[in-house]
């Protein structure tokens, strides 16, 4: 850290490129490497006065930004937008061990600048400065909110959506991973389904979906931030942290060339991600699903795609015996940053050649150390499909109940030798009175 003489202020070049929304900035340091990223959506309206009246202008961050101002440091610093005539935006960013995050939003705006503020009567500029939800974003990851926060205040609103930014970028490589706002989580739902998979209709490929998916307030306003605005600010809501439903029941088949079925899934899944310290749930949407694959002796391949995830299943046939062996799975986010976690030597929802495997409890399963998956109404048949419905079942419940089948046994064998134990005696306590007799 010393190497970068901390806190040397590092002049921003501001490269700006021309999206259709929003606006993109890369900052770089003194070496020329970028050290602060962001790519986000704003929208401003602001409240002042016109000649005798209260107007209200309303605009959007332009793409067309400088970043002139912003700087980067050891463990604080910059980001400053401006635009138009004496306007911007500015984020501050502190770095606490291996969390960063932006500590106020301060807007700034000209309001002797007629093009914005039509017939003000003020040749002030305003700023207003509030408290930032971007917080507890991990080190080397990008901060990722497509979900809209917005920020109200007395004279100004601000909402920000489609949010990308990374601080403190390390070696000039913006990161791959992401750290995800809370708001963005949880977006499928459906009615808990108490039916189990009984058999599903064989004969479409793809996907059909059969539990109805109710339409739920998955989306949870922002909440307002403390403002140091003229005026009391509104009291600060707690966020809410979002509960997930059980996911809806996705029911998968695959055909084989002949158009037989030859690949049988039926699950809901939810996928748990931990990236550093953040956890985020999501819940696989199995009516937005499509499934896609091959079949074949010794691996069947099962892809399910939905708009924000891959998932690849890969089952191996192994000497008369079927596992899932692979999963490869990616979240897409809006903003284009992928989450990917491979495990290629899996042993799970293994059961016999021509059967399948079942297992109605939910279930939690561990792929990798970043990725765990929440099967609920689980039943599969990769292999051996015949008369294009399930074959018999393993149930991974009858794990639980097979020690009693043994107990069942040994309890039958008990009483059938007490009987047949009886049965010599009273024979010979019969045969011995005969015998008596007939001799
Ligand atoms: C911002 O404003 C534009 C039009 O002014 C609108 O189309 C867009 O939906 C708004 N975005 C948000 C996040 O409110
Ligand atoms: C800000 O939003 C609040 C709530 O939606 C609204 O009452 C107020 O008029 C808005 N202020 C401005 C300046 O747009
Ligand atoms: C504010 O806007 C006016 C008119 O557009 C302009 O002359 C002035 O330079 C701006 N102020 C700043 C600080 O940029
Ligand atoms: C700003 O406006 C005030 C009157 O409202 C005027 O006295 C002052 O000279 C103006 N300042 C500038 C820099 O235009
Ligand atoms: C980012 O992801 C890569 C794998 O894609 C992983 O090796 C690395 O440890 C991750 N970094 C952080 C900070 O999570
Ligand atoms: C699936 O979603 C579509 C639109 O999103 C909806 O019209 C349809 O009813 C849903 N089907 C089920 C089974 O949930
Ligand atoms: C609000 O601004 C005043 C000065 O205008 C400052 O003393 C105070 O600390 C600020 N409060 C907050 C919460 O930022
Ligand atoms: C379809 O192909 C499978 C092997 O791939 C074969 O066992 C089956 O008999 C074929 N069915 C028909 C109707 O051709
Ligand atoms: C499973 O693999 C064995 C060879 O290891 C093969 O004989 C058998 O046909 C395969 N089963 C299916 C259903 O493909
Ligand atoms: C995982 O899948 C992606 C495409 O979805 C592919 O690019 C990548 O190579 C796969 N990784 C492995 C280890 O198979
Ligand atoms: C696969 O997992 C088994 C134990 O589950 C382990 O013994 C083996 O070394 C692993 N193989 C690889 C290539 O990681
Ligand atoms: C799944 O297992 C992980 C690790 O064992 C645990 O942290 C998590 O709480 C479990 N989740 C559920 C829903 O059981």
């Amino acid at each position: 850290m010393a190497r970068f003489a901390a806190f040397v202020s590092l002049l921003a070049a501001g490269i700006v490129l021309q999206l259709s929304n929003g606006a993109e900035v890369n900052v770089t340091d003194k070496e020329g490497k970028l050290c602060l990223y962001a790519n986000l959506m704003v929208n401003f309206s602001v409240s002042y006065i016109a000649g005798e009246k209260k107007d209200t202008a309303e605009f959007e961050l332009p793409s067309a930004v400088t970043t002139d101002g912003s700087e980067c440091g050891a463990t604080s610093s910059t980001l400053k937008l401006n635009f138009r005539d004496g306007h911007s935006l500015s984020l501050n960013f502190t770095m606490d061990g291996n969390m960063y995050q932006a500590d106020s939003i301060t807007f700034s705006y000209n309001l002797s600048d007629a093009t914005v503020f039509p017939g003000s009567g003020s040749n002030e500029t305003e700023s207003v400065t509030v408290k930032s939800q971007i917080t507890k974003v991990g080190v080397d990851t990008c901060y990722s909110c497509d979900s809209k926060d917005m920020i109200i205040t007395d004279m100004v609103n601000m909402t920000l959506s489609s949010v990308l930014i990374q601080a403190f970028v390390s070696e000039g490589n913006k990161s791959e991973n992401i750290t995800s706002c809370s708001a963005d989580s949880p977006p499928t739902t459906a009615p808990p389904t108490t039916a189990p998979p009984t058999t599903p209709p064989p004969t479409t490929q793809g996907t059909n979906a059969t539990t109805p998916a109710p339409v739920t307030n998955a989306t949870t306003p922002a909440p307002a931030p403390v403002t140091n605005a003229t005026t009391p600010a509104p009291p600060p809501t707690p966020t809410p942290t979002p509960t997930l439903l059980p996911p809806n029941i996705g029911k998968y088949s695959l055909n084989s060339d002949n158009s037989t079925v030859c690949l049988l899934a039926t699950f809901g899944l939810r996928i748990g991600i931990k990236q550093g310290e953040t956890f985020q749930e999501m819940n696989l949407d199995a009516n937005e699903t499509k499934a896609s694959g091959s079949c074949g002796i010794n691996s069947s391949e099962l892809q399910l795609v939905s708009s924000t995830m891959t998932i690849m299943l890969t089952f191996i046939n192994d000497t008369a015996k079927f596992r899932l062996h692979a999963v490869n799975f990616t979240a897409k986010t809006g903003s284009g940053v992928d989450f990917n976690a491979v495990n290629t030597n899996l042993t799970l929802w293994e059961a016999a050649i021509g059967s399948s495997y079942m297992c109605n409890k939910e279930q939690n399963y561990t792929i990798t150390n970043m990725l765990s998956f929440y099967t609920f109404n689980l039943r599969v048949q990769p292999f051996g499909i015949t008369n294009g419905d399930f074959n018999t079942a393993e149930d991974c419940e009858t794990d639980v109940d097979s020690f009693l089948v043994p107990i069942a046994v040994g309890v039958a064998l008990i009483v059938l030798i007490v009987i047949v134990v009886l049965a010599y005696f009273i024979g010979r306590k019969r045969n011995m009175s005969t015998g008596y007799e007939s001799f």
